[in-house]
């Protein structure tokens, strides 16, 4: 059987809700790169890897590919603001923001504060898919806090309704 459309299979898609992450990096210029990505998943437990799915039309598409190293930030439900700015293009994306940077001792990517969790990627695989580059990460370090998540579900951001008291459960 055939895919209907294009509209179709995109109405499908937001029938699935996910998490939002912001990926970010710094090019060996020390200029940084970073987009919103509903598109993260684990992958791996042994070693621990992550995959998300960037466009290749996207501006930062060439920085990722030949990044090293990235951070995915998983949003907490306060972030939606930083979700809305880091899908638009051809902004200053992260001065507004409070990240985290490396430095030369220690050259991490950059963390978004605030964040329910930031994985320190290590680049371990991108494969061509499509439109898209599939970038596998291996997990080297992750900064966990307590917070809900933001929700993207039909098409917009949600939140979910979990009390402290279950989330420590
Ligand atoms: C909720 C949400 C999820 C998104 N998920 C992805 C994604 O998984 N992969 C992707 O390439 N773009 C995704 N986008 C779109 C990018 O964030 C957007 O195209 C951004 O402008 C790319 O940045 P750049 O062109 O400056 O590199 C998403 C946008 C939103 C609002």
């Amino acid at each position: 059987m055939a895919l209907q459309d294009a509209k179709t299979f995109r109405d499908a898609l937001s029938t699935f809700p996910s998490g939002v992450t912001i990926v970010s990096t710094t090019d060996d210029e020390g200029r940084h790169w970073g987009f919103t990505a509903s598109s993260f998943s684990s992958v791996s437990m042994d070693p621990p890897l992550v995959l998300v799915c960037l466009a290749k039309k996207a501006d930062s598409h060439a920085a990722f590919l030949k990044a090293r190293r990235y951070a995915i930030n998983i949003l907490a439900e306060h972030q939606e603001g930083v979700a809305m700015h880091f899908a638009r293009k051809g902004e200053d994306k992260f001065s507004a923001h409070p990240f985290r940077y490396g430095t030369a001792q220690d050259p991490h990517p950059p963390v978004l504060h605030g964040s329910l969790a930031s994985l320190h990627c290590v680049a371990h695989d991108a494969y061509d898919a499509g439109d898209h580059t599939v970038l596998v990460g291996e997990v080297a370090h992750v900064e966990l806090s307590e917070a809900t998540p933001l929700v993207y579900f039909n098409r917009g951001f949600r939140k979910i309704d979990v009390t402290p008291a279950q989330l420590a459960a």
